[in-house]
């Protein structure tokens, strides 16, 4: 046993009722935990299963979720219909690579897609990450100037507050400092990250930059209208029209990663309805599959697609990952579509915003709380400072709640599918935990 077993095995954590079980106590030290000191971070809570909105630990206590394991299990979890379409697709084939072959499962998803997407959004290429897709966006706008005779656009704005994922290439367009990856600056390449142009100032500085640079960008690369892993930051859809119009007046393609926002997370299908504005790229990934199993998808315009499509080998977009529209993944993604189409998704978002902002409003005016904040099916109060993260995080959880708030943020990005009853419970536990700060 490695000291660092020995020491998690004393920190005070999970507080679980009895022995954890074999599996926990075998394989915790073999695991590497995603945004942890591993030394000081408290254990992860032990779980047995999922339904609904609920988190069933081993030692039998449910908690509700309040997270929907990163945004991602939209109809809650172990919903039947996606289930049964899995289970189906399991028995006829989960898998087999995309290269030289296709099936109905991916087919039916790209088409899908491209209905449901505004404009001629209509050419999906699939990956297994909203990383990788938004790597895959950044390649499609390079080459697309390359193969259009146009050399030296390599560089992307962004914005700062921006999440784009972990990878090297998302990195380099993530905020430099609450992407988390500002220790990696020598490693990255350089590209412009700048403020959003809400207001007049910032807008004249993102036209400035425009100006001189606009020959070395490939594109604007923007989270629309709520930067989330970044700290639940929104913005007006007016941006988002600035947005589009100088990348119409600077030649510049502009890509919309939906990732966080997209299948109903904001209050509309995808935030780029919203804005009325087509994007040229947009990625998709997290609840598409209605969080069961990894998909993502970059989905271009026809104008893009229509850049690669040439006599000429060396104009092919040069990207294939092994599990590319897997079967069993695209199965679940055609599920969740179709409980989109047949429930009432959106009622229920607006339902969930109405409660959310009724129940996180007595957060307003609390000691060291900056602001409270609610769009779509997203719930956020800002504090001044969080000083002991993990001890909040905690705290929670003894209030029967799954709430993980990051910087100085609690957030609730519920399953739409939360009773009114649960959702109270995250609501009251929020005010009740912000309020002991
Ligand atoms: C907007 C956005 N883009 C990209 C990503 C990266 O996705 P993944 O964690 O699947 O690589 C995330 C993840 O939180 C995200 O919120």
């Amino acid at each position: 046993m490695t000291a660092s077993a020995v020491e998690w095995k004393h920190r005070p954590s999970a507080k679980i009722a009895g022995a954890p079980p074999d599996w926990y106590g075998a394989g915790l030290d073999h695991v590497w935990l995603p945004y942890a000191q591993m030394r000081t971070a408290r254990p992860p809570l032990p779980v047995e299963r999922t339904h609904g909105c609920r988190i069933v630990l081993s030692d039998g206590r449910e908690l509700i979720d309040g997270i929907a394991s990163w945004w991602t299990a939209c109809h809650g979890y172990n919903h039947p219909h996606i289930r049964d379409a899995v289970e189906r697709q399991l028995v006829l084939m989960p898998h087999v690579m995309f290269g030289g072959l296709a099936h109905a499962p991916a087919l039916t998803l790209a088409r899908r897609l491209a209905a449901l997407l505004p404009g001629d959004l209509d050419r999906v290429f699939f990956s297994e990450s909203g990383s990788v897709a938004v790597e895959i966006a950044m390649k499609m706008a390079v080459q697309f100037w390359l193969n259009r005779g146009i050399a030296g656009r390599s560089r992307f704005v962004a914005f700062k507050g921006g999440y784009h994922g972990d990878t090297t290439g998302a990195m380099a367009v993530c905020d430099p400092q609450s992407g988390m990856h500002a220790l990696f600056a020598g490693l990255l390449p350089a590209h412009f990250i700048v403020d959003l142009p809400r207001e007049e100032e910032s807008a004249a500085a993102l036209e400035r930059l425009l100006d001189r640079h606009a020959g070395e960008i490939a594109g604007i690369l923007v989270e629309p209208l709520v930067q989330g892993a970044g700290g639940m930051r929104f913005h007006d859809a007016a941006v988002l029209r600035a947005l589009r119009a100088a990348a119409d007046r600077h030649d510049l393609l502009l890509i919309f990663d939906e990732i966080f926002t997209g299948f109903g997370r904001t209050g509309s299908l995808f935030a780029c309805e919203a804005a009325a504005v087509v994007p040229d790229i947009v990625t998709l990934s997290k609840a598409l599959t209605g969080g069961t199993l990894p998909l993502a998808a970059t989905v271009a315009t026809t104008r893009v697609f229509e850049a690669f499509w040439s006599e000429d080998p060396a104009r092919a977009l040069m990207h294939g990952p092994t599990y590319m529209g897997n079967a069993l993944a695209c199965a679940a993604a055609n599920a969740s579509l179709d409980l989109f189409a047949q429930e009432p998704r959106l009622q229920q978002i607006a339902a969930i915003s109405a409660a959310l902002a009724h129940g996180l409003a007595p957060c307003r005016g609390m000691r060291g709380v900056k602001d409270v904040r609610v769009q779509g099916a997203i719930g956020a109060v800002e504090l001044d400072r969080i000083a002991d993260l993990e001890g909040m995080r905690a705290r929670f959880v003894e209030e029967g709640v799954f709430i993980r708030p990051f910087g100085a943020t609690v957030y609730l990005t519920p399953a739409f599918t939360i009773s009114p009853d649960e959702l109270a419970t995250l609501t009251s536990a929020v005010v009740k935990v912000v309020g002991e700060c």
